[in-house]
């Protein structure tokens, strides 16, 4: 399973990258907004930061002309950069224009697998299921993840990857790698959870102590 950093901070992209933890980045407005950054010069940053990995940047239009301009714009800003649009009616006609020009799309603001359906018909390359938004209205986001999961297993003609994205929760992360999603998106938060265990820091404390006391047994 491939992590995507969902951030457009790039103190966190480059601990993610120190770790060997980030395979590609996704940003969103919001993401993009809270770093208080305009989204060309953010998103050629991080792109520039991570080499050839993927960098996902999002248009802000919503209706196909000017979805796929924008998208035009953004895939030239560098190489490694994907064009997010969201999985509206507009969205989906311009994902297959788009894909149609060689741009590569991540279909974002999938809450169902019918959705996920429709852009990957479209030639998305990416297909984003949000699961922690789902779980914030009362819905098992996780089910919508494993679903896509199997659909894109029937169909060989459907060759889009499943970014599992609003990835709130280490548990997110390990039931997408037991439906297979191929990429999951972290926030950095998220990411950190991963290393974490209290028994790992009660264990590594102890250790740790009991050499030292020998140690200085011995010394003294
Ligand atoms: C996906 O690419 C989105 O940027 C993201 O995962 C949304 O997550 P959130 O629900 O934590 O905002």
């Amino acid at each position: 399973m491939k992590f995507f950093l969902d951030t457009a901070n790039t103190d966190e992209i480059k601990q993610a990258l120190d770790w060997g933890l980030c395979d590609g980045v996704t940003t969103n407005p919001t993401l993009i907004a809270r770093e208080g950054r305009n989204m060309e010069d953010a998103v050629k940053e991080i792109a520039d930061l991570v080499g050839d990995r993927p960098v996902s940047a999002e248009v802000l239009a919503v209706e196909h002309d000017a979805i796929v301009e924008e998208a035009q714009e953004r895939a030239a800003w560098a190489p490694n950069v994907v064009v997010k649009i969201p999985t509206i009616p507009e969205g989906v006609k311009a994902m297959r224009t788009c894909s149609e020009l060689g741009i590569p799309i991540n279909a974002t603001l999938i809450f169902s697998s019918a959705q996920a359906l429709l852009a990957a018909k479209a030639g998305a390359a990416y297909v984003s299921p949000f699961v922690g938004r789902q779980d914030d209205v009362g819905y098992d986001g996780m089910r919508t993840v494993e679903e896509i999961a199997v659909m894109l297993r029937n169909y060989d003609a459907l060759t889009s990857e499943i970014i599992l994205a609003s990835a709130r929760t280490v548990g997110h992360v390990i039931r997408g790698t037991q439906c297979g999603a191929h990429i999951v998106t972290l926030p950095f938060k998220t990411l950190e959870q991963l290393f974490k265990h209290p028994m790992t820091d009660i264990g590594l404390e102890s250790f740790l102590n009991d050499y030292r006391e020998m140690q200085e047994q011995l010394g003294g």
